[in-house]
């Protein structure tokens, strides 16, 4: 009877052990898997990004995330902000790579930069060149 009794709270005690191992098992595959996934969402997230001007994104739709500071098409009327429209496409890739490189100082354009290539770059300076900049505005 003792005998029996021992042997059967080792047999639970195994079996704790053994639900518990198999548990923290599961939390560490499952934290490992996660850890893969972000792991693999890193360069899906890069490479799109880095590969925008052979997906088709056109420099146009990327200036359009200039136009909060910048003015719509690169168009600021009347404010003392610096407008984009009808830049010379080599002054503004230039500028942007300059930006890039931390060679010209900025507050916000240098991390702005960061997030084109040179054929970005290039594609938006493109656009921005051919939009007619406000009469009285030169560059
Ligand atoms: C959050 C506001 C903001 C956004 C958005 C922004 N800029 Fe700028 N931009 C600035 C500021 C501020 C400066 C002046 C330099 C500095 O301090 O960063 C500037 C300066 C520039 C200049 C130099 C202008 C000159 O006359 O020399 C260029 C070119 C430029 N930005 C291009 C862009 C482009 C292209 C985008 C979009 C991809 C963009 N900016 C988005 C704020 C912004």
């Amino acid at each position: 009877m003792n005998n029996q009794n021992t042997g059967a709270r080792v047999w639970w005690r195994v079996t704790l052990w053994g639900v518990t191992v198999a548990l923290l098992g599961v939390m560490a595959a499952s934290l490992l898997s996660q850890a893969l996934a972000l792991a693999q969402a890193e360069p899906a997230v890069s490479t799109a990004t880095s590969t925008t001007a052979q997906t088709g994104v056109s420099g146009e739709t990327m200036a359009h995330t200039c136009a909060a500071c910048h003015g719509t098409y690169g168009r600021l009327g009347d404010e003392s902000f610096m407008p984009l429209a009808g830049m010379p496409q080599a002054q503004f890739v230039t500028t942007m790579i300059d930006f890039r490189e931390g060679r010209r100082p900025s507050t916000l354009m240098g991390h702005v930069a960061q997030g084109f290539s040179d054929a970005e770059i290039r594609a938006m300076g493109a656009f921005f060149a051919a939009v007619p900049p406000q009469p009285g505005v030169t560059q």
